[in-house]
């Protein structure tokens, strides 16, 4: 079983902003797509609301405390992180990726092996930061710098970190 985090990051760890993502970066919601379809993406009701609708191809699991929060059909809405875990272990042959918001990844801080993360180099105005993570228990896997274009306009990158010892 593989718990994995898949953010966006701007100057400053910013990763939201009312509700929505604080950039317009097209390149980074087709990373996003390969990395994560056919996986299994975990997200606070917050993030689900705030995107209106399920990713397409993917499990797509929502956490919140609201018993009877409506989702989508197919969405499956989970309570707790122990309920998560148990999905998790009860599908090892996907990966399980934990999409976010803040409080979501800090619930998955001590579980989490792999990171997938974008860092843009641009500061934004925003509401909602990436907790801290223990960054020395990681160690950088893959790097690949993204291509500045007429629709993505800032510099950014692309990063997978992997736990040592996992
Ligand atoms: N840049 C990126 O990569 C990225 C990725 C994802 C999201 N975002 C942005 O981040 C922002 C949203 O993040 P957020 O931190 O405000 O919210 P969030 O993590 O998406 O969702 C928070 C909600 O998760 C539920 N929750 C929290 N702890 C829980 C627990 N222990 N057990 C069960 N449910 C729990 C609660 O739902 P209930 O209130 O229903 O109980 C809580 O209100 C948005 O701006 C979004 O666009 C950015």
């Amino acid at each position: 079983m593989t718990i994995a985090f898949m953010w966006a990051e701007a100057q400053d760890h910013l990763i939201g902003a009312k509700g929505q993502l604080p950039w317009h970066l097209p390149a980074d919601l087709q990373h996003f797509k390969q990395v994560t379809v056919d996986q299994i993406v975990v997200m606070g009701r917050k993030t689900y609301a705030g995107m209106g609708k399920p990713l397409p191809q993917r499990t797509n699991i929502v956490l919140s405390q609201q018993t009877d929060y409506p989702v989508a059909p197919g969405v499956i809405l989970l309570n707790n992180v122990a309920a998560v875990l148990a999905y998790a272990a009860a599908h090892p042959q996907q990966e399980t990726i934990i999409i976010g918001g803040a409080q979501i990844f800090n619930l998955f801080k001590d579980q989490v092996t792999r990171l997938y993360v974008t860092k843009i180099a641009a500061r934004f105005s925003g509401d909602t930061y990436m907790p801290e993570l223990d960054w020395p228990a990681f160690t950088r896997v893959a790097f690949q710098p993204g291509v500045v274009d007429a629709k993505n306009k800032y510099p950014y990158s692309f990063a997978t970190y992997q736990r040592t010892n996992e």
